[in-house]
């Protein structure tokens, strides 16, 4: 019985596991700069968590969560995005009790959601997010804006734009929910099964239906834009004002909404112009979300934040000239039995003493062995055979300058500190 991976899910083999640590500390690099801690909460949630903060008509939670049932009979969620948990962990470990009155968050690692996967659009995917929780300045909803495009710019990705709307504070938000339902009442049974139940729960959800997206009803549609209150409307033209000093490049997309309830006032996204990425042209996405925390059961505490996925991010990687091998410090090649032995003694001393090594196990030719020596760009190699076992010494070859020494065991170490500091004089 052969097994493959499930549907949506890769493996990430050592060739790409570079590329991903490479991106990796890059964002943990960005998220230093910008003073932004990590936190880690679990993979899985209360379901109900997912249902309340994502919302129940959302596509994310009615038709791509994964969730089950524990042994406990809970209902549990494998996380399909980062913002509801961290916003759970923010309230049960009081971290709004902060003197700092902002705390930045980011987060990276594995999320879930049952999608039809295609290039760039996996069941089991990564985000690397970041929530701001605390105020409702417009410089911070900027931060986050800055800090997305600065990621995106350090990766040294081209044709990238930022693309930002507004939906505006909560009267914002009624107002606008009514002129959807006036839209769309009279040519409502024109609409699929699923956009019919949206429109009595959440109107706001018929514009991202994927079934209906070239029906004339939603590409007429009424605009967030012109529904806004005198507040939301000042708070958007700070936030583009600001945009503007900083000199970073925005388009206002009206059409805008994001896919998941929690979201007021600023909505972004970060999408690719380039058609590499195809239908995974959103590389990130976020908001404002000033509502959420409240919800959660915490005091009322605005925050905003974004996500990129990192399949994304690393499709970007993949683009660029392969980096070079890391370098081994040192290969062991024993020929016998009790060199090998003597070879695991010497492996796990040089390790402990902090150099990278490895050696031979497979007994193979002195042929072999060397070719593996080039393969890892070993610095050293250490031959190992029967007189050098019987005299208590070993053989040091230095690959860069092609030099073989005879050195006691004891003075292995030494032998090597002095020579990867100091070049390549061997006395
Ligand atoms: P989102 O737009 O649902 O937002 O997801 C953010 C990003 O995750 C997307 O732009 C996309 O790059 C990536 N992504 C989503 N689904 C998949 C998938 N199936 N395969 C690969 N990549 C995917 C959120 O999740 C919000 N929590 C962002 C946020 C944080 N808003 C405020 N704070």
């Amino acid at each position: 019985m052969a097994y493959s991976a499930p549907r949506g899910t890769v493996d990430l083999l050592p060739q790409q596991t570079k590329n991903w640590q490479y991106l990796e500390q890059l964002l943990r690099t960005i998220a230093f700069n910008y003073n932004v801690k990590e936190i880690r909460v679990p993979i899985f949630e209360h379901t109900e968590l997912f249902n309340r903060a994502v919302g129940d008509t959302t596509d994310v939670v009615s038709k791509e969560m994964y969730t089950f049932k524990d042994r406990g009979d809970r209902s549990l969620t494998l996380r399909p995005e980062g913002t509801a948990g961290v916003v759970r962990a923010f309230v049960e470990n009081k971290l709004y009790v902060n003197p700092d009155k902002l705390t930045k968050l980011y987060y990276m690692g594995p999320m879930f959601r049952y999608e039809r996967p295609q290039k760039g659009r996996q069941r089991q995917f990564h985000q690397f997010g970041v929530e701001m929780l605390g105020l409702e300045n417009p410089e911070v909803d900027v931060e986050c804006m800055v800090m997305a495009v600065t990621i995106i710019e350090s990766l040294g990705l081209q044709n990238v734009k930022l693309h930002i709307n507004t939906l505006g504070d909560e009267t914002s938000r009624e107002n606008y929910r009514q002129a959807l339902m006036n839209h769309f009442k009279p040519g409502l049974n024109e609409l699929c099964g699923d956009c019919q139940a949206r429109f009595e729960k959440n109107p706001l959800r018929i514009l991202d239906c994927k079934v209906d997206k070239a029906h004339p009803l939603i590409k007429t549609a009424p605009k967030t834009i012109d529904y806004l209150t005198l507040e939301a409307k000042a708070h958007f033209e700070k936030v583009c004002a600001l945009l503007d000093d900083l000199e970073i490049d925005y388009l206002v997309d009206t059409n805008l909404v994001r896919g998941l309830d929690y979201y007021c006032h600023t909505v972004f996204e970060v999408i690719s112009e380039d058609p590499t990425f195809g239908n995974a042209a959103t590389l990130g996405g976020g908001g404002r979300y000033n509502k959420l925390v409240q919800e959660m059961g915490g005091p009322e505490t605005p925050g905003v934040g974004f996500a990129f996925g990192m399949e994304r991010l690393a499709l970007a990687l993949d683009q660029m000239e392969p980096e070079e091998e890391d370098a081994l410090d040192i290969y062991i090649m024993p020929l016998g039995q009790e060199a090998r032995d003597l070879s695991l003694q010497i492996v796990t001393m040089l390790r402990a003493n902090g150099f990278s090594c490895d050696m031979d196990y497979a007994n193979r030719s002195m042929k072999a062995m060397f070719k593996t020596v080039d393969r890892l760009q070993a610095h050293f190699a250490i031959i190992i055979g029967e007189e050098e076992v019987k005299n208590e010494v070993v053989n040091i070859k230095c690959t860069h300058d092609k030099v073989q020494e005879t050195v006691p065991l004891e003075d292995i170490v030494a032998y090597i500190e002095h020579h990867l500091e100091g070049g390549h004089e061997h006395e």
